[in-house]
């Protein structure tokens, strides 16, 4: 029999946040006394089953070293980023691909992603652990979704078969690799890692996730972020 997987975990925190229009990148703007990035990376370093968390740093990147974590985690690891988010998540993996093996599982979340309850990780990793490719948090479409071409309506999709793709997401680290790999490789746009895997057409699992498990992109998010963190204390 072989052995149980192990889970590892990687965090793009090497972006600049040009919607957000602040004097910091956004993964370190301020919510109730921790940064961004520390919200989104307690519950993964907190998690049980996950071996390591690397994080993507920006190269110009000085504040991740201030941060309140730091001392208190044997888990945390760092990569230098990239020019996109795909980059940067494949740097991460080219930083830890001889140590882990082709099956264990890597989970993949936004640093700018601070309202991930331990609930939702839970149910994804138990989820993705019976999964052969693997899987992501998402959460169903509640508007009517239109599809728009210059500004008219061309039809309405079926709002039953859409989901809104959230982090983490989380797959067999082989496959994950050899996907972004070839993607970038090939030119295709990847916005998230599922797009990559799918691209080599696996199937990855959905598990449907908390629609508070916000990104914060533009600065009316922070509020609703701040929000919520108030509300899961
Ligand atoms: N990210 C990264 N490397 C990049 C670009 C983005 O690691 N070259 C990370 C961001 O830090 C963030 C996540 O990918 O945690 C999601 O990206 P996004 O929300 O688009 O963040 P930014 O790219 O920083 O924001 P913007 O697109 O507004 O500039
Ligand atoms: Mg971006």
């Amino acid at each position: 029999m072989s052995a149980t997987p192990e889970c590892w975990a990687i965090i793009p925190a090497a972006g600049i946040g040009q919607r957000m229009v602040s004097s910091v990148p956004k993964q370190y703007l301020n919510i109730g006394g921790k940064t961004i990035l520390e919200h989104a990376a307690q519950p993964l370093l907190d998690n049980a089953h996950i071996k390591h968390v690397v994080f993507a740093l920006h190269v110009d990147d000085d504040k991740f070293s201030q941060l309140a974590f730091q001392d208190s985690s044997q888990k945390i690891r760092k990569a230098i980023g990239g020019e996109t988010r795909a980059h940067s998540v494949l740097n991460a993996l080219e930083a830890i691909k001889n140590e882990i093996k082709p099956n264990d599982f890597v989970l993949v979340h936004d640093a700018a992603r601070p309202c991930l309850s331990d609930a939702d990780l839970t149910k994804l990793i138990d989820a993705c652990l019976l999964h052969e490719v693997g899987g992501i948090l998402a959460v169903r479409a509640t508007d009517t979704i239109k599809q728009v071409q210059q500004h008219e309506i061309s039809c309405t999709l079926d709002r039953d078969s859409i989901w809104h793709a959230f982090t983490p997401q989380m797959f067999k680290f082989k496959i994950l690799y050899d996907a972004i790999k070839q993607a970038l490789q090939n030119n295709i746009t990847i916005t998230d890692e599922a797009s990559a895997v799918e691209s080599m057409n696996f199937h990855p699992c959905v598990v449907e996730g908390s629609s508070r498990n916000i990104k914060v992109t533009c600065p009316d998010d922070i509020a609703i972020a701040e929000m919520y963190l108030t509300w899961n204390e």
